[in-house]
Parts: structure tokens; sequence; C-alpha cells
């Protein structure tokens, strides 16, 4: 574990200085550093070295050179990119923020209006980067960061540049070798059969699953072990949508099924496509959703408790000690178990109830 760091440590000494280390269920090994000469914070990222065992690296380095490229306002460049021995490592900005993953942690679906900014913003990233040759191949929550109000995608041709560059092992044949790598839950039908030719539509069925994980709080088929959650993401239709969740807007419930359709001619062919159907949705009620809420918080005549659309407004432990708020209210709600919390929102103004 130790040795790694100090290896890539020893590579890098005058370009980076390595901090601490990132967890994730990724391949590669994750190091906040520090740039030393423009002292701002980057991600070192390395494979690991079994991984690395199976990479011709001036491939790798190849295909990550065309992610490298990118330059777009909604994806995490690569600064840099080279080889500390034998280990192929990238370099990317730091992204102060939190990552789509750990927002959806505990939710059981987020508000219809915050997943549709952040998906527009990863249809625009995707649409650049495919327009520009480059297909992600794994896209997922984890690799879409929330900074600022805007969402950034990271990891961009990384699973490919994984792929393309393995070499066959023993026992194995190049087009085994070739399978392309991403993440079981989030896997297009073409991808899970292995198929090395899988295109910009493979990226449409990957971010389907997200919308239907960031809206109901679970991707499709996610109770399923590994083998049978591929074999269903190749051969079995997701549940709708709207039967998880009624009050989803139509076009975006047809949307996202669109997204999932098995055969990638059945789903949108373009990035464009997804933001015109974005663009077009009727989101007048869920507005109306929203506004309710901020304007109770505002006028400061509610007190702690619950609104339609699941959002619950708690009192922060300052008011709690302070004995400006009733428990009652919001402990009838709690305990109405069937109903489904979206959003909690911690107040910290002192109202009359
Ligand atoms: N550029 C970045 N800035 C900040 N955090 C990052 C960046 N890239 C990745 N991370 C975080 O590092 C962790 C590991 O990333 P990664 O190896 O890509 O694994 P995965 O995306 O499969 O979880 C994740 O929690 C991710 O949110
Ligand atoms: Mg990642």
């Amino acid at each position: 574990m130790t040795e790694l760091r100090e290896e890539l440590q020893s590579y890098l000494s005058g370009s980076y200085e390595l901090g601490r280390e990132l967890t994730g269920g990724g391949m590669s090994r994750v190091f906040v550093a520090e740039d030393s000469v423009l002292g701002r914070r980057v991600v070192v990222k390395v494979l690991p070295p079994n991984l690395a065992a199976g990479i011709n690296a001036e491939r790798f380095r190849r295909e990550i050179t065309l992610a490298a490229n990118l330059q777009h306002a909604h994806i995490v460049p690569v600064l840099t990119a080279g080889t500390a021995g034998e280990l192929p490592y990238f370099v990317m900005p730091f992204v102060e923020g939190e990552s789509l993953r750990s927002r959806l942690i505990g939710e059981q679906g987020m508000p219809v209006i915050e997943t549709v900014w952040i998906l527009r913003d990863v249809a625009r990233a995707l649409g650049f980067a495919h327009s520009h040759g480059v297909v992600h191949r794994d896209v997922k929550p984890d690799n879409v960061l929330l900074a600022g109000g805007s969402a950034v995608v990271t990891d961009f041709g990384i699973a490919k540049a994984l792929a393309s560059s393995r070499v066959a092992g023993p026992g194995e044949t190049l087009t085994q070798a070739g399978t392309s790598l991403g993440t079981p839950a989030y896997m297009s039908p073409e991808q899970a059969a292995g198929d090395p030719n899988a295109d910009a539509r493979s990226d449409f069925y990957s971010f389907g699953v997200m919308a239907y994980e960031m809206l109901t709080g679970r991707p499709p088929f996610y109770d399923r072990p590994t083998h049978s959650l591929v074999m269903a993401h190749i051969a079995e239709l997701p549940e709708p949508i709207e039967l998880q969740l009624p009050s989803i807007p139509p076009q975006l419930a047809a949307l996202i099924m669109r997204c999932l359709a098995k055969n990638p001619g059945d789903r949108p062919q373009s990035a464009r496509e997804i933001l015109d159907a974005l663009d077009d949705l009727d989101l007048s009620a869920e507005r109306g959703k929203q506004r309710t809420d901020s304007a109770a918080i505002r006028s400061g005549d509610t007190g702690p408790g619950a609104y339609a659309d699941g959002t619950v407004l708690m009192p922060s432990a300052k008011l709690v000690a302070r004995k400006r708020w009733s428990p009652a209210p919001l402990q009838s709600f709690l305990s109405a178990s069937h109903r489904r919390i979206r959003r909690c929102i911690i107040c910290v103004r002192e109202w009359s109830i």
C-alpha cells in the first residue's frame, strides 16, 4: 500500500507533493496532491500494479491524450499523464465539492428540478466529448462531481483507455482482454455483452440508469448479484420508472425509459436530442413545489414539519437548545413512516409556532 505511494512520489517529486488518499470504488488509486509549481490542489490517479501489468502503457497514454484534449465547462480535464516506472498515472484538478454518489446516499430520490439541472450538465459534457470522438463508458454518480452549483463529469475516456490498451493475459484471447471495463450497475447491454465498439449511445444508456437512480433512489435491478445484474441489462426490461414514481413528469419518464432501450437504435441518438427533451419538459408543477417550501421558510410562519414534496424542515441544534420549537409536528410526521423523506433542511432562524 505505502510502497505504491512512495514509488509514485519519487517519480513525481518536484512536480507534485502527494497528500491523503481518496477512497473510491474505482480501479485506480487516487491521491490528493499539491502542484509544486502553481500551488494548486490536484488529484493523481495511478493504476495499481495488478492492473498496470495487463496494460500497454503507450496505448493507454495515447487514449488518455484524446481525453486530455477535451476542454469544456462540464468536463474535469486531464492535466498531465505519464508512467511512474511501469505504472500509468494521470493528473486532474481537484474538484472542491461532493460527488453525486455522496449526494445520493440516504436519499430515496432527488427532487425533479435538481435532477434535471444535473442531467443537463452531464448531457452537455457527453455531447461535447462525443463530438470529439471520446465516449465515456463509465457514466455513473461517482463520476459526476457537484461544485459551485454545476455538475462536472470526470474520468472521461479512462474506461475506454483501459479496455483498449489491455493486452491478453495467459489463457485469454485478445477479444476477452479488450472487453470493456465499466461498472455493472450502469453497463449498457452492448457493453455487458463485451462489444468493443460500444459507441456514444452506450453512454446514453448509463445516463438513463443514473437518471433512474437519481429520481427513485435506486438504479434498475439494484438488488441482483453481479452476474444476474449484467444478464438483466442485456435481456430484461427495467420496471417503468413511473410505476416507482407516479408523480414524475411523463415526458421525463419517457426520456429515461428511451435511454434504457436495449437496442442502441431505439435510444436518443445524440446528446442534443436529450438536451432538447430536457429543455422541453414542463416543470411548472415542480417549480411550484419548491416555491411553496422556500416561501414557507422565508415567511417564518411555519414550524418544523413536512411538505408535500417530501421536504422536512428541522430545527438546528441551537434552536432546540433555546427551546424555540415544538417537536410535536415533526414527530408526528416522522412516525408516519409510509411517507417518503426526500430532503431535509436544517433551519437556523427562529420562528414562532
Ligand atoms: N478530480 C477530483 N476531485 C475531487 N475528488 C475526486 C476527483 N476525482 C475523483 N474524486 C473522488 O475520488 C474517489 C475515487 O475516484 P475514482 O478512482 O474515480 O473511483 P470511482 O469514480 O470509481 O468511485 C471518488 O470518491 C471521487 O468522488
Ligand atoms: Mg471515477
